[in-house]
Order: structure tokens, then C-alpha cells, then sequence
């Protein structure tokens, strides 16, 4: 089906004061289903969990939702969905927790290309327990993950690999199915950052053949909070540190304290309004699911051949990376600027773009660019449009001219 743009737009009130946003990456605006759910609760007799009275229950069924929603969006079993207020913090709390079983000698596998919230956690966790950390090196021109290299890195002391799906900073999509099967061969964990690449396209946890996943709802229209998922049987395997009197039931016990009910509710509506993006979709949420962001992801993925283009016919541009596979996501710079010279004057024109690392710390750390500013990222999400596009390249044109910098 062709991607109803303007029915898709209608669903974010936010979108009517005019802003352009290119920073879907560091959070989207909110769909209007999801202010709805998280004020209903807001607005509604809710107690703390318990079976014994209606507003108690009335949680236990938000979480319940939530966790079915999130299942849903990945492919995963409720009972295997981690519900936390952000991705960094699950990561901590699982890297906290596999490493209490990490000696000396044990190797974790991470990458220069991850965010450093599938980084920084492992490496802190494998110094702790006296782990060696290997990394894993991305092409500095394509910005491409070779595959091939995860074969002498990952060995029989290999206890976890942590690889991104999607990286935020230039969109590479690496193979994470085949660095996966080289890590199972030796029976290490795989801990994938979905962050980034699942609001651009289906999902599916067995198929990436990820042990663990994360996501973070705000990335994907929804409020601020996070899951975490693998096979419930995994997370009986492991035992988090946790109150003594807190629930120790899987996925509960990796939870902790008081769940934010509110926002658990818009949780559920963003993945049902993920699940309502092609309207002529029919079947489960499941497949609902699939078919609405496999149309997003072809809408997404024109704009950005469209951006892309421009931005290459552009000789004062010069963006980073060029992988095969990608999320809809640039980072470039207009030569004699700085970044957030280029971010402030785009967003004087009302257009919403990141500048700096955007914590892709180890990526521009490499590239030798962090300390000069990073870059610019465009990021597109579905509610984009091929005119925002064309008045991105143009306001650029208009930046470099007012800075005596020819863009053309
Ligand atoms: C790829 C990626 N991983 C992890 C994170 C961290 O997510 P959170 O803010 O939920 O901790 C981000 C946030 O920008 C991200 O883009």
C-alpha cells in the first residue's frame, strides 16, 4: 500500500506546532493514542498491584498489557519482557548481573560502533569481575561491521557479545544473525541494542538470533521507558540483586520498584499504534505489526535515498559512512563549521537535528572527530515527509551561504 502520510501525521499532535523533526533518533514526538492511555490511567481509581481490589487490579492488567504489547512488537513471550525506565538502565542491570558470574580470564565481545549503552555496561561489568573486554572494529569508510572478524574474536572464554541492530549515529544495520551464530558456537550470550533499528522495521527475536534485546518505547512514539527481553527461561537462569521482599517471579524479579502505571498504558498504545500504521493490515497485532512497519520502512527508506542524494550532490557536505544495509539516519558535516554551528542555525529555522557523539562515543572517539564536535544526524522516522526533505537540503544551502561556506 502507499503510506498515508497525512493520515500517519494526524495521529501526532505535536507535529502541528510546526517544528520539523529530523531527531527521531533521540526521541519522536508522541502518537496522540498513547497521551490518551497515559492520562486514562492518570484519570482513573488505580492502586498499587493487587489482586484483592479493582484499582489493583486495574495495574497488574497495565503491566500484564505491556508486557504482551512489547512481546508482540518483538516476536518475544510476555513473561520474557523486562519492563524498565530506560535502555541504559536494563543494560546496566543485566551487565551487573551476568557479570557477578564473569573470572578472570573470561572475554566479553563489544563494538566501536554501539552506543555506549551496549558498551560502557559490559566493559565496567568485565572490569569488575577481572574480564577481558575484545572489541570489535567497524569499516572507517563504510562504517560497516565486518562480520568476519567476530571469528577471532569470539573464543571459549567468550561469555557475551553485545552488537547493536542499528546504529544511531550512521544507521549501519550489521548482520547480527551471523555474529550471533559465531557466539553460539561457543555458548556465549548475545545482548543485541535494538534502540535504534526497531522503530525502522519488523522484528523479530528468534530471527536475529538475539538471546537478549532492548528497545526503548520512546524511540518508537511512545512514552519514556524501556524493555528488555529474552526467553523467560533465560532470565530464570539468572538471579539480579533485588529487595528481599520484592517479587522474585520472572520477569518481575529484574524489575525494580514501583512500576510507572501511566506510562506502562502508553507503552501498549504505541505499539497499537505501530500496529495501526497500514490500516488495510488484518490479522493479530502481531501481523499488524509487520505489515504497518514494513510500510513505514519503505516510506523511511525513500526519504532517506532522497536525503542521501542531496546531500551528496552537496560538495560542502560530507557524511559519514555509506553502509549497505542501514536505519534511516546521517551523520555528515558542512565543511567550515562546526556541528553545533550547524545544529544551532537549523534550529533557529525550527528544524530538530542532534549534533556532537549522540553517545556513539567509541564511533567518533575512533574517527577522531569527537573532540572537534561530533557531527549533525538527520534521523527520519515515519512521520517525515519528502517535502521536509527537500526544505532540510535547502535550509542547509541557506546555512552555509549566511556562513560564506558554499553548500552547492
Ligand atoms: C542505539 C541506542 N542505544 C541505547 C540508547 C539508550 O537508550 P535510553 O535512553 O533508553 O537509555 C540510545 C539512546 O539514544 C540509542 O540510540
Amino acid at each position: 500500500m502507499a503510506f498515508d502520510i497525512a493520515r500517519t501525521r494526524a495521529a501526532y499532535p505535536a507535529l502541528t506546532e510546526g517544528f520539523t523533526h529530523f531527531d527521531g533518533a533521540g526521541g519522536t514526538q508522541t502518537a496522540a493514542g498513547v497521551i490518551d492511555a497515559v492520562t486514562d490511567v492518570m484519570r482513573t481509581a488505580v492502586g498499587n498491584r493487587s489482586a484483592a481490589f479493582e484499582p489493583g487490579r486495574r495495574s497488574l492488567e497495565v503491566v500484564a498489557a505491556a508486557r504482551q504489547a512489547v512481546a508482540d512488537l518483538l516476536g518475544a513471550e510476555p513473561d520474557g519482557v523486562v519492563l524498565g525506565p530506560s535502555a541504559t538502565a536494563l543494560t546496566y542491570t543485566l551487565a551487573r548481573t551476568l557479570g557477578a558470574g564473569w573470572r578472570p580470564g573470561d572475554e566479553v565481545v563489544v563494538s566501536r560502533l554501539d552506543h555506549d549503552a551496549n558498551v560502557r555496561p559490559w566493559v565496567q561489568a568485565a572490569e569488575a569481575a577481572g574480564a577481558t573486554v575484545r572489541w570489535a572494529e567497524f569499516d572507517r569508510h563504510t562504517g560497516e561491521l565486518p562480520t568476519g572478524q567476530y571469528a577471532d574474536l569470539v573464543g571459549e572464554r567468550t561469555r557475551l557479545v553485545a552488537v547493536t541492530a542499528g546504529s544511531n549515529a550512521i544507521g549501519t544495520v550489521p548482520d547480527v544473525p551471523a555474529i550471533a551464530k559465531i557466539a553460539h558456537s561457543v555458548g556465549a550470550l548475545v545482548c543485541v541494542d535494538g534502540v535504534h533499528s526497531v522503530p525502522h522495521g519488523p522484528t523479530d527475536l528468534a530471527s536475529l538470533g538475539a538471546d537478549v534485546l532492548v528497545t526503548s518505547a520512546y524511540k518508537w512514539s511512545g512514552p519514556h521507558l524501556a524493555a528488555m527481553v529474552a526467553d523467560p527461561a533465560r532470565w530464570a537462569a539468572l538471579r539480579p540483586a533485588k529487595l528481599v521482599p520484592s517479587s522474585d517471579a520472572v520477569p518481575d524479579r529484574f524489575e525494580y520498584g514501583t512500576p510507572s502505571f501511566a506510562l506502562l498504558a502508553g507503552v501498549t498504545a504505541a505499539v497499537d499504534h505501530l500496529a495501526g500504521l497500514d490500516p488495510d493490515a488484518v490479522g493479530d497485532r502481531r501481523a499488524r505489526l509487520r505489515a504497518g512497519l514494513a510500510a513505514a520502512q519503505a516510506h523511511e527508506e525513500a526519504l532517506l535515498d532522497r536525503l542521501l542524494a542531496g546531500l551528496a550532490a552537496r560538495p560542502a557536505i560530507t557524511v559519514y559512512g555509506s553502509p549497505a544495509r542501514r536505519c534511516p539516519t546521517v551523520s555528515f558535516r558542512v565543511a567550515g563549521m562546526s556541528p553545533v554551528a550547524t545544529q544551532q542555525a537549523l534550529g533557529e529555522a525550527g528544524f530538530c537535528l542532534s549534533s556532537g557523539d549522540y553517545y556513539a562515543y567509541e564511533y567518533f572517539q575512533t574517527l577522531g572527530l569527537r573532540d572537534s564536535g561530533g557531527a549533525v544526524r538527520a534521523s527520519i522516522y515515519h512521520y517525515n515527509t519528502v517535502d521536509e526533505v527537500d526544505r532540510l537540503l535547502a535550509e542547509l544551502d541557506a546555512v552555509a551561504d549566511r556562513t560564506g561556506t558554499m553548500a552547492r
